[in-house]
């Protein structure tokens, strides 16, 4: 694509996708909507970087956050499209790959899990969006068409056409429709640990009644109080 194709693009997407547009002239939103600048910024830094051009796409990558608070790593791919609303605090990782006509909004995070190198941040398929604050982290797949809500965070693979929300992100909805069925519900998740302890002390207290009976003592005198005041013997003595 030629320069004034490049150009062009990015800023019809800003016009279809940010109503705040509608009054602005192409070189209002060039001078002052940090998406578009940062994207432009990016395209000439990752074609630098692929041709191993050293220092150059890192400080343009660097001043690019410094004007707008941006930071896009010089070897993410990036398809055509791709528009960021307001922009500030948006960090896109090295080996991150988005398609074709993804949204972000500021705060998204595109990053690692930790310190493994080789493919470590997410690939994003064409038409995501991502809200405000999202956090997608570690080499997972956003399927094509998947909305992420704001302040999510995202660990694992996305279906394609979903809407995820919610820490950790989980589908709310598949392709329009609630998922159903029994790994659907990820707030109540089964806690084998807690239900042994509950199924244990079941047991104890069953075995406490048996040994009273036995015993002709009157046995426990109810469940542990718990934390609280105790009656009885100090235990500071005396
Ligand atoms: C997720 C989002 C894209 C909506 O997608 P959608 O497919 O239309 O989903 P719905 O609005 O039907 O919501 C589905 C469910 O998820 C819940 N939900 C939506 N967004 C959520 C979020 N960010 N966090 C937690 N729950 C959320 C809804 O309350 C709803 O719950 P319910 O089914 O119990 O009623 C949207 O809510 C969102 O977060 N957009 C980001 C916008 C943004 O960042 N704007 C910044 C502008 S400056």
């Amino acid at each position: 694509m030629t320069v004034s194709g490049e150009i062009g693009a990015h800023v019809a997407a800003a016009r279809g996708r940010d109503p705040a547009t509608a009054n602005a002239s192409t070189v209002e939103i060039l001078a002052t909507w940090p998406g578009v600048q940062a994207v432009l910024a990016h395209r000439i830094a990752h074609r630098l970087h692929r041709q191993s051009i050293p220092l150059v796409p890192f400080a343009i990558s660097y001043l690019c956050r410094a004007v707008t608070g941006i930071e896009i790593h010089p070897g993410a791919t990036i398809g055509s499209g791709f528009f960021i609303d307001h922009g500030s605090g948006v960090v896109i990782g090295e080996t991150a790959e988005i398609g074709d006509d993804v949204t972000l909004y500021q705060g998204v995070t595109l990053g690692g899990t930790g310190f493994q190198a080789g493919k470590r941040h997410p690939t994003v398929e064409d038409n995501v969006t991502i809200g405000s604050g999202a956090k997608l982290l570690g080499p997972i797949t956003v399927g094509h068409g998947a909305k992420i809500g704001a302040n999510s965070v995202v660990v694992e693979d996305v279906p394609a056409c979903s809407t995820v929300v919610g820490n950790p992100g989980h589908p709310v909805k598949v392709e329009g429709r609630r998922p159903e069925g029994p790994d659907t519900d990820w707030i109540h998740l089964p806690d084998p640990v807690q239900d042994a302890v509950k199924s244990l002390s079941a047991r104890i207290k069953e075995l406490e009644a048996q040994v009273a009976e036995l015993s002709g003592n009157d046995g426990p005198a109810g469940d542990d109080p718990g934390p609280g005041p105790r009656r009885g013997r100090s235990s500071a003595g005396g």
